[in-house]
């Protein structure tokens, strides 16, 4: 308390998690420059983000974040209006471990390419807060469960990599220079969408992930979801996860940035609820939450899961005072209420 606190820029601030937490800073009385290229998001959010927060105007620059002249002109645009940028949460990377696999070009170009960029603006700036998004993947096959943030770190496909070069890029920067207050955000699998229904994760094409997979089923676009293995070390047989809300995961952050503020040092935590769900577990609530039958098939498993990944979340508690509050049954509500309101998504 007692201190101004300066503009937040939000890299890849149109995607499913910075939207969510764009909202969450706003609430939290910071003002927001968001920067995003579109390559994996609708401009139409920003429509949706003007009107649930009563028609207050979005700053936003659409461009990619490699471009130093982008991020420039993000910075300048917040100093222009006397409130300069004094945090960065980069959320901007492209995710889908299969087409990693595919093209590791792109992901290392864009993933590790931008960071760099990024830190190379905020120093141009002296802005030296940042939070960056990691993933539960750079813990790889988990060793022991529940997961706590001194697990061995490894990669088991690009994508992975580029999250675990990251967090180590990151690691040497604060060696080099003690001014870098750095969150490390391990996220498990976020999941649900803003209770308001207008805006949630809008996947392009058939969606990798359970939820949104599940809720395609839900409203009639897919037939049936598919059951990858049924034969894991777990109570039903079935992958288990750590769901958690993303309205949750977007509190995370604001009070991630409070504690870089406030406490003046560096934090690596895990943001998760702590309870494992399997994918038969999900498939129920969702049709509790939607009324709508999810028929099942089970399918062979799939190259690369894990039986079952969930995280020790105290650490976040501890240090942060932030713990995940919504439960599964509100995660499939949230979900189903975007997904029913808008079933072609942003673009409907
Ligand atoms: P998302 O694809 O919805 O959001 C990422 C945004 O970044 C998109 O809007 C995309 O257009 C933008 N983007 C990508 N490359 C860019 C570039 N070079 N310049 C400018 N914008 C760019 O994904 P999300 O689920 O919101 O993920 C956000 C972050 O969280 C990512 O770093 C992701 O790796 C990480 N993460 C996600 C999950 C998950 O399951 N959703 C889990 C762990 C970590
Ligand atoms: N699953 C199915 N059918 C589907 C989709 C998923 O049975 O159609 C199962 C998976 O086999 C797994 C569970 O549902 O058991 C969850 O799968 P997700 O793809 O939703 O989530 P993952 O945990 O596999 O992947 C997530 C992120 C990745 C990240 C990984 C490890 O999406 O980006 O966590 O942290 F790399």
């Amino acid at each position: 308390m007692g201190h101004s606190l300066g503009c937040v820029l939000l890299t890849g601030s149109t995607g499913y998690i910075a939207s969510h937490t764009w909202l969450a800073l706003e609430a939290a009385g910071r003002q927001v420059v968001g920067v995003d290229s579109l390559v994996n998001s609708s401009a139409v959010v920003l429509d949706r983000l003007v009107s649930l927060s009563g028609g207050q105007p979005k700053h936003f620059i659409k461009g990619d974040v490699r471009d130093a002249q982008v991020l420039d002109a993000c910075f300048d645009l917040a100093a222009k209006q006397g409130r300069p940028i004094t945090a960065v949460i980069h959320f901007a990377a492209l995710k889908a471990v299969g087409e990693s696999v595919e093209k590791p070009l792109e992901y290392f170009d864009n993933n590790i390419g931008g960071l760099i960029s990024v830190c190379r603006a905020m120093e141009r700036h002296g802005a030296r807060t940042l939070v960056f998004s990691s993933s539960a993947t750079v813990y790889g096959q988990p060793e022991r469960l529940p997961i706590t943030e001194d697990a061995a770190l490894r990669a088991t496909n690009p994508y992975g990599q580029t999250k675990l070069i990251g967090e180590e890029l990151l690691r040497e920067l604060e060696r080099s220079d003690p001014r870098w207050r750095i969150g490390w955000l391990r996220y498990f699998n976020p999941v649900g969408a803003h209770p308001s229904g207008q805006i949630g994760e809008d996947p392009r094409g058939i969606p990798n992930n359970l939820m949104p997979y599940v809720a395609q089923v839900a409203v009639g676009k897919r037939t049936h979801l598919n059951v990858f293995g049924q034969d894991y070390d777990t109570p039903d047989g079935t992958g288990v996860r750590d769901y958690i809300h993303v309205c949750d995961l977007a509190e995370g952050h604001v009070a991630a940035l409070r504690y870089l503020d406030e406490q003046q040092r560096s934090l690596t935590v895990n943001l998760g609820t702590g309870q494992g769900y399997s994918v038969v577990d999900v498939a129920q609530a969702y049709e509790r939450a939607s009324g709508k039958a999810i028929p099942l098939v089970y399918a062979p498993r799939r190259a690369g899961d894990v039986a079952a990944c969930y995280a020790d979340p105290t650490l976040a508690e501890t240090l942060m005072g932030w713990k995940a509050r919504r439960g599964l049954d509100d995660m499939c509500a949230d979900s189903w209420r975007w997904q029913s309101l808008n079933p072609q998504g942003f673009e409907g």
